[in-house]
């Protein structure tokens, strides 16, 4: 793809594509219909993991396809788990160089399974412990649905009040775009 602005998705993968390298592990902690997990698992390749998670069948199948669409459904590292992200600890147990949230609703899918408050910043806590140093996770926030609003207010001040000393956050903004743009955050471990 090629890069511009326009959609925050093509900013996101090149900031990190810059940061994964063959055998990397990585996490998507948001599979929705697995564009996120396809772009990682490109880049960590026949060495490398990928830990895709999601509640909804309907993303394991959709992911599946868009796996084999590429010819990279038959890499041994890419687990589609059908689980919620707050469960990250019990799948996960390597350090991780990258991991990446869409929070929201599944586009073209059920509208009200959306991402929420808590479980969101249980897993984000879990990627922090699990991420290497120099490592990043990015998550971005749609919030003009029913509840968004209260996931990304939670979620940017859990943000706002990690220890700088630790890492390192940073807050990306469409200015000048109507209807509830995302919002990007990038967070680096120190
Ligand atoms: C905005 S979409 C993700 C889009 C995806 N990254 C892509 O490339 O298509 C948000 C996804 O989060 C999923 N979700 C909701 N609650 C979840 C949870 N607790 N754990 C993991 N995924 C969850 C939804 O089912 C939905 O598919």
């Amino acid at each position: 793809m090629k890069f511009s602005i326009l959609r925050g998705t093509s900013f996101v993968h090149t900031l990190l594509s810059n940061k994964i390298k063959n055998g990397d592990v990585v996490i998507d902690g948001t599979m929705g219909n697995g564009h996120d997990t396809v772009f990682l698992a490109k880049l960590v390749g026949k060495e490398g993991k990928v830990y895709a998670f999601d509640i909804q069948p309907t993303s394991i199948e959709c992911t599946t396809k868009r796996l084999m669409e590429t010819g990279l459904n038959s890499l041994e590292g890419i687990q589609l788990l059908q689980v919620g992200h707050e469960n990250i600890e019990t799948y996960v147990k390597e350090e991780v160089n990258v991991a990446m949230f869409n929070l929201g609703y599944l586009p073209g899918g059920d509208h009200t399974l959306i991402t929420k408050p808590n479980t969101t910043i249980t897993a984000l806590h879990s990627v922090m412990k699990l991420l290497k140093k120099g490592g990043l996770i990015s998550i971005m926030i749609y919030y003009g649905h029913e509840g968004g609003t209260l996931e990304k207010e939670a979620v940017l001040t859990m943000l706002e009040n990690l220890p700088s000393e630790e890492f390192v956050v940073i807050k990306t903004e469409y200015m000048n775009r109507k209807n509830d743009p995302p919002i990007i955050i990038i967070v680096e471990k120190k």
